[in-house]
């Protein structure tokens, strides 16, 4: 999501007539996207602006550094007078305000803040520069309305907001025309996608009206909220062909008593059953997730359900997160916060056991062949690199000019996080 507003705002810019720059010392501008999901994440952005503080020395640098994303629109104000070399900040749903930000700061010469929210962002068309060629971020909708307790993103990118259909259809055109071969839809939760919506559409109807585009070979989504994962979006993805077999469906935790505490709005058992439909449906269905554990009040039993739904769900991989308190969110008032020893040991835990089963996950696919999009020449010398319809990675030799064909490799060999090939002739 942040990369992608980091290619909008990159868009914007272009638009006014700036290039990119070689460095951050070279630059006239530079625009810090962050990211509040977590404190690391945080943590990252105060450590990497007091590296570019130096930019501001008695040089007389004339450089402007903005700060965008949820740090900005959490701290707002703030940041100015606690970070002294921000001279702007632009909440994630301000975007479209760049340019006038920029003229704005020129004419005033003081620092400029944007966080209220633009009530039209997601009907703006906003410009995006994108550099991949092939694969390409397309945001359907903005914000998020489950606010479960941990997460403090409905605080800070507001409520769900769904784009029209049309606009989504002639973005993911023009991509087809440039040559783009995949998009991946973005939202907090695709499968609520729609509500609102003057000109009514669901997301299977979305799918359905965005692979008719030509050129766009494959078609993903992130990220889906179980509760949500409905028998049309299954059969959507059985039936769609350039749907690819992949879904992102973030449990959480294995525990009814902690799920109902994260405000999930499903059981165990709930997810678990739509895990068995949609391998019925689809029987090579990729599945990844996310974790989080030492949730408060997460006891070693708690615990042990996650390890327990890892083993049975066998994701072909995970994110998993120690919990991090947020502000604003409810989870803060919850009792029994565990150490960070707890959540250290357990996140250690998860990783470990996630590691055999990505790794035989992978195994699986030895002998068989798969459509590769080929993205280009592997970190490795003289070897290919691309992504299976499950996302999975593939390295293979052969020439560079196949960059942006579909491919059939034969996979030999795997490892936890990527397979290697040959191709089929
Ligand atoms: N602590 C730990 N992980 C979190 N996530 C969201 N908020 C928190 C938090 N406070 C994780 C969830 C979510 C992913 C994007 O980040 O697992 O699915
Ligand atoms: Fe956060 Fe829950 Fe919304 Fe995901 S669905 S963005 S975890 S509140």
């Amino acid at each position: 999501m942040n990369e992608h507003d980091s290619e909008r705002m990159a868009g914007i810019l272009e638009s006014q007539g700036f290039v990119p720059a070689a460095s951050a010392e070279d630059a006239e501008m530079v625009i810090l996207n962050t990211c509040s999901i977590r404190d690391k994440a945080e943590q990252k952005f105060y450590s990497e602006l007091g590296r570019l503080a130096h930019l501001k020395g008695r040089g007389g640098n004339k450089v402007t550094i903005a700060v965008a994303g949820c740090i900005a629109q959490q701290e707002g104000e703030k940041l100015l007078s606690r970070t002294p070399s921000v001279d702007m900040v632009i909440g994630p749903s301000d975007i479209a305000r760049l340019s006038a930000m920029i003229e704005k700061k020129r004419d005033l010469g003081r620092p400029v803040v944007e966080t209220g929210g633009d009530p039209e962002y997601h009907r703006r068309l906003v410009p995006a520069s994108r550099t991949d060629g092939l694969k390409a971020w397309v945001s359907i909708m903005y914000g998020c309305d489950n606010f479960c307790t941990y997460c403090v993103v409905p605080y800070l990118r507001g409520r769900e907001r769904s784009r029209p259909p049309r606009d989504i259809v002639a973005e993911v055109r023009v991509l087809g025309e440039q040559g783009y071969r995949e998009i991946t839809l973005l939202g907090q939760n695709v499968n609520s996608y729609g509500k609102g919506l003057q000109e009514p559409c669901t997301f299977p109807e979305l799918l359905r009206r965005v692979q008719d585009a030509d050129g766009i070979e494959r078609v993903r989504f992130v990220t889906s909220h179980p509760r949500d994962l409905s028998d049309a979006l299954i059969d959507a993805i059985r039936d769609l062909t350039k749907v690819c077999e992949s879904i992102h469906l973030p449990v959480q935790s294995g525990a009814d008593r902690v799920l109902a505490s994260m405000n999930r709005r499903y059981t165990s058992a709930e997810y678990r059953d739509k895990v068995q439909k949609l391998r019925k449906a689809v029987p090579d269905m990729v599945i990844t997730t996310d974790i989080i554990v030492g949730f408060p009040g997460e006891t070693a039993d708690d615990f042990a359900c996650t390890l327990r739904l890892l083993q049975e769900v066998e994701y072909d991989n995970i994110f998993a997160f120690k919990y991090s308190k947020r502000t604003h969110t409810k989870a803060l008032g919850i009792p029994g916060h565990l150490a960070e020893e707890v959540k250290e040991e357990r996140l250690a835990q998860v990783l470990e056991l996630q590691k055999g089963i990505s790794l035989r996950k992978n195994e699986h696919h030895i002998g068989s062949v798969q459509e590769v999009l080929v993205e280009g020449a592997s970190k490795k010398g003289g070897m290919l690199t691309g992504r299976t319809r499950g996302n999975k990675s593939v390295n293979f030799p052969g020439p560079v000019h196949l960059r942006g064909s579909l491919v059939n490799v034969r996979i030999i060999a795997a490892g936890p996080n990527s397979l290697s090939g040959e191709l089929c002739v």
